[in-house]
């Protein structure tokens, strides 16, 4: 029987910083993710950045609060402000030594800036920052005395009784078995899975905030789905980061036009969920939109050259405008948790993308992400010490079927993604959501009967992923007020007579 005193699920940042933030109060701590690579985690992908105060705390909390339409919670946000040099400091720089980018000939940092922040602020490494932390992260975790990583091992279901939370199954060749935690963690990242075209690693189908919201925990803010407005339109997209706007980069249509200071007053640098409809509106219209990075100061290529080698890996020529369209980015909401990151149910904590913690309200700004996932990790982490685990007596899976039939998930998640894409994006109205929701409960109706059947790690997928995109839609269908992500159309008023 297999226990330990803190059990993570997840290995981005907001898991890697939960387990150091448990481990560094004296717990034993078992880190699980599916992924076959710990490092195949969302944050790894993160491009722009991770956000310090800058000049002025006052205005950074402005900026996040203003970015999210005044929706955000503001005492969360206050925690976040408060913390996030510290954190910075203490473990992205002093403990693991993260090579941020310096001013040429200098040791100053070399800070960004992206939409709707109003200074540079914003810490990086070319455009890859989230390799740069989550690297060094998991090596420093994978030498820990107290903490040990389980990689390709998914977490199927929560271990619950009499309402708290003791462990998870998870599964094994032939089945699942619990693991008993005094406390479990969940950082299982957001829900790109969900869509056809996203910003996120495939396998990023919501496990934490199905397996929570199964278990009874509370979960909030489900409707407002962020989509970045600049991914590669074409196969295969990939992230442009908001920093090369932040950095001079032009948003054109299809007529080569510059359009979005008709839009916002802040034109390219207007909040993300702004320059999101902004960008499917002129490719609507024109049919195209392109990122023009010919009026950066520096080079393209020097200024970014991850992004140069992914447009030259697809035979993209920059020179002449990057092909951009919006595409699933973030999940602002999820289980919903307190300042500690601790959740409605007694022994169960989220952090990071699956948690809600209230920062982001309608909207995230960007490049503050990495900094919750790190400030929210390590609060959890510590708090979460002290209790010892209980076996307690754990759901009997059924066994493994080595022959499921890989045709039953395909399909089941193509109809699922051509839902959310067709009735849950950037533009919802309230028809289209009733029909998703109709859709997806039938979806989940049949993937529970095979479930029952059966267990099989795709299969969990698919239910999680269906548990979550309800969710979505559901949340989606009963907010009727157009705020940050969360856009929707209201039926023209019948004329009056
Ligand atoms: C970006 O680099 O544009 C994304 C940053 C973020 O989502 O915070």
């Amino acid at each position: 029987m297999r226990e330990t005193d803190v059990l993570v699920v997840g290995t981005g940042i907001a898991g890697c910083a939960a387990a150091l933030g448990a481990a560094r109060e004296g717990a034993d701590v078992l880190v699980v993710t599916k992924a076959e690579k710990p490092e195949d985690a969302s944050s790894d992908w993160a491009q722009g950045g991770i956000s310090t105060t800058g000049t002025d705390p006052e205005t950074f909390t402005q900026d996040i609060l203003d970015a999210s339409a005044g929706t955000a919670d503001e005492d969360a946000v206050d925690v976040l402000v408060e913390n996030a040099d510290e954190a910075v400091a203490d473990v992205l720089v002093d403990t693991l030594g993260v090579d941020f980018d310096v001013e040429a000939d200098t040791d100053e940092f070399d800070y960004t800036r992206e939409a709707a922040h109003s200074e540079e602020r914003i810490l990086h490494v070319d455009a890859s920052t989230g390799r740069h932390i989550l690297r060094p992260f998991l090596n420093f975790l994978a030498d820990h005395d107290s903490v040990e990583i389980l990689e390709d091992t998914a977490a199927l279901e929560l271990v619950t009784h009499e309402g708290r939370v003791h462990g998870a199954m998870l599964d094994t060749e032939t089945t699942g078995e619990p693991v008993y935690a005094g406390t479990t963690i969940l950082a299982t990242g957001g829900i790109g899975d969900l869509f056809e075209r996203s910003t996120n690693p495939a396998g990023s189908t919501g496990d934490g905030i199905a397996m929570a919201a199964l278990a009874g925990a509370d979960v909030a803010d489900m409707e407002f789905v962020q989509f970045h407005p600049t991914a590669y339109a074409g196969d295969d997209p990939f992230l442009l980061s908001e920093a090369i706007r932040g950095e001079g980069g032009l948003l054109r249509n299809g007529d080569g036009e510059r359009f979005m200071p008709d839009y916002h007053a802040d034109a390219e640098l207007a909040p993300r969920d702004v320059v999101a409809r902004a960008v499917q509106d002129e490719i609507d219209a024109t049919g195209a939109v392109t990122l023009d990075v010919s009026t950066l100061e520096e080079p393209f290529d020097e200024a970014f050259p991850d992004l140069a080698a992914k447009c030259a890996e697809r035979g993209v020529d920059w020179e002449s405008g990057i092909p951009v369209a919006p595409c699933e980015h973030f999940l602002c909401g999820g289980v919903d948790v307190d300042h500690v990151g601790s959740t409605s149910l007694d022994r169960l904590y989220a952090v990071g993308e699956c948690a809600r913690t209230g920062v982001h309200g309608a909207n995230r700004l960007a490049s503050t992400s990495l900094l919750e996932g790190l400030v929210w990790g390590l609060r959890a982490g510590e708090d979460a010490v002290g209790v010892r685990p209980e076996a307690v007596e754990a759901p009997e899976l059924l066994d493994r079927d080595p022959d499921l039939p890989e045709r039953f998930a395909a399909e089941k998640f193509h109809r699922l993604r051509r839902t959310m894409d067709e009735y849950v994006g950037l533009r919802r109205t309230p028809d289209d959501l009733g029909r998703a929701q109709a859709v997806l409960r039938r979806l989940k109706g049949e993937v529970d009967a095979y479930v029952r059947t059966r267990t099989a790690r795709d299969l969990y997928e698919l239910r999680n992923a269906s548990v979550t995109a309800l969710l979505v839609a559901r949340a989606a269908a009963e907010n009727d007020e157009s705020v940050g992500c969360h856009y929707v159309e209201q039926p023209a008023a019948a004329d009056a007579d």
